[in-house]
């Protein structure tokens, strides 16, 4: 991760306005302030993007809360949001790849997603997929970009490769399922409820109910696989190791794996970072109606406060983005 702060400062059009989701000081959903500020200007090969929506992602809650901050430094006040489309209205000096009136879409771990307008490093984003609403493209790069490097960088998924997929509910086990499918691999996920139809339709062959039973209860055999996408406790990490098979992996986004030695299994713990060209390749997937992008809940961005109760509270399932 990064040292840099988050939040960097931008020059601001004086005669312009906008606006966006702010914290000012760190705390709960009511820190979030949805207040008019100073519309940025683009830099040196940056692009000002009228944002169609902002993609909401658990982090979010980290960054408002202040418990990101050791991760990643902010500087106060700090606009929400890592990830955004929409269409570029201005080009700084020296962007290039995008003209004014493009459709683009893009993860900004500097934040500023949730607000009218962003700007971004032209070279970080890419043009959003043609095949779906604008907006919709919001939900694709974190979530999007976290899924491919997961399957592809620190695991090596392949047809075949018998995968769980645990908390395939989730905006990132949106993209796990499609694309662990999409190479052919046999996908076995724990859904809830709520998630099972969405999570089934997505290609997975086996749900497990993951309020009724654990995936080491459920399971016959072992997997080659496991991508826990849940933040589990350690007994249950553990537990979740004890379902590969010797030689296979267990590959997290959420906690830090390190499982018994007995078991022969390799554990990995990851960040996910941009990547223009993953983001490209999964934009492809989506106009080529290899992979859909469900919302679960298209929310004003006026509403962030209570979008961070819902999610803190659980009550969220699947991928929210927010209209600004
Ligand atoms: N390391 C990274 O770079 C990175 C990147 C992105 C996200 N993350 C982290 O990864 C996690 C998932 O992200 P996300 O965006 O997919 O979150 P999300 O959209 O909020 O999904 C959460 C889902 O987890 C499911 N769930 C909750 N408890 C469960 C359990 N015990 N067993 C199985 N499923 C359970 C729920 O599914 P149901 O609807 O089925 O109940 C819920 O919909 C978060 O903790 C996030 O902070 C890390």
């Amino acid at each position: 991760m990064t040292a840099e702060p988050a939040s960097r400062p931008r020059a601001t059009n004086p005669n312009a306005t906008m606006m966006a989701a702010r914290v000012h000081a760190f705390g709960g959903p009511e820190a979030i302030r949805y207040e008019r500020m100073a519309r940025p200007v683009p830099g040196p090969g940056e692009v000002l993007v009228r944002v169609a929506a902002a993609g909401f992602n658990p982090s979010d809650v980290g960054f408002r809360n202040g418990f990101m901050r050791d991760v990643v430094p902010v500087e106060l006040p700090f606009t929400l949001g890592s990830e955004a489309s929409g269409t570029v209205v201005e080009l700084g000096d020296g962007a290039s790849g995008f003209g004014v009136g493009d459709h683009v879409v893009g993860r900004v771990d500097e934040g500023g997603a949730a607000a009218e307008y962003l700007t971004a490093p032209a070279g970080g984003l890419v043009h959003a997929p043609a095949a779906i609403p604008l907006a919709h493209a919001a939900a694709i790069p974190v979530a999007g970009l976290t899924a491919w490097q997961g399957l592809f960088e620190h695991a090596s998924l392949e047809p075949g490769t018998r995968i769980l997929i645990n908390g395939a509910g989730g905006g990132v086990g949106m993209f796990a399922v499609q694309l662990a499918r999409h190479v052919g691999a046999h996908v076995i996920a724990t859904a809830g409820p709520r998630s099972a139809d969405r999570v089934r339709g997505y290609g997975a062959e086996q749900i497990i109910d993951y309020t009724r039973a654990s995936p080491h209860e459920a399971l016959d055999h072992p997997v080659d696989l496991v991508f826990n996408l849940v933040p589990t406790p350690a007994e249950a990490t553990e537990a979740l190791c004890r379902v590969v098979r010797p030689g296979g992996a267990l590959v997290s986004i959420t906690v830090p794996v390190k499982p018994p030695a007995a078991t022969g299994v390799t554990g990995t713990h990851f960040v996910a970072r941009n990547d223009p060209a993953q983001l490209a390749g999964l934009v492809a997937l989506v106009d080529s109606g290899a992979m859909r992008v469900d919302i679960t809940a298209a929310r004003p961005l006026a509403e962030l406060p209570a979008v961070h109760r819902d999610a803190e509270a659980g009550r969220a399932s699947g991928k929210t983005i927010l209209i600004p």
